[in-house]
């Protein structure tokens, strides 16, 4: 089995899952810097019109070699309703993801709003084969009952793919 899931993490929430999933199913982690170094003002002021935007941010590391893996994973905090731009990067970033199969996840205060479409739509136009989505809360990070159902799926997609 080879996954690996790929994520931006500025408070915490995003990481907390993308580390269960990893322990769950033995992925690799790959954390995607915002190289903009935002402060907490500067997420809301900056960082969350530039996510309305669909802009993409300089990130770190610059480029994600996938072609190692079986399953990417991706996942994303939401912000004003959308990807943030340093996951919008990641997925500009991947090399070797054309046909791979592709899972994502995020975490918002009350709901995913655009974020998972946002982010199935951009790994299909690589030519990702997307499996699900799932939408987490910051308390379902908390509850190991919530994450298994995303660890779940990858490892199905992993398998053998089902398609969800
Ligand atoms: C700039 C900014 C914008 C946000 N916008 C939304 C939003 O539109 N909808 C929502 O439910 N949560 C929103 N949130 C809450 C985050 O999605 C939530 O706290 C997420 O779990 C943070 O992930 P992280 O801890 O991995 O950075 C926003 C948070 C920030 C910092």
């Amino acid at each position: 089995m080879s996954v690996c899931i790929i994520y931006h993490s500025e408070t915490g929430t995003t990481r907390a899952v993308a580390e269960q999933v990893a322990a769950l199913i033995g992925a690799d982690l790959i954390e995607v810097k915002d190289l903009a170094g935002y402060s907490k003002v500067g997420m809301y002021l900056k960082g969350a019109p530039r996510a309305a935007q669909g802009k993409k941010a300089d990130i770190e590391p610059a480029v994600i070699d996938v072609s190692g893996y079986g399953t990417v994973v991706v996942g994303t905090p939401v912000w004003a309703g959308n990807p943030t731009p340093a996951v919008n990067a990641a997925i500009n970033a991947l090399v070797g993801i054309e046909g791979k199969a592709a899972v994502v996840f995020c975490t918002s205060r009350g709901g995913p709003r655009k974020a998972l479409e946002r982010v199935k739509e951009m790994l299909a136009d690589r030519g990702a084969d997307v499996r699900g989505a799932v939408p987490l809360t910051a308390r379902d990070a908390k509850k190991p009952e919530a994450v298994k159902p995303l660890a779940d799926l990858v490892r199905r997609s992993e398998k053998e793919g089902i398609v969800q």
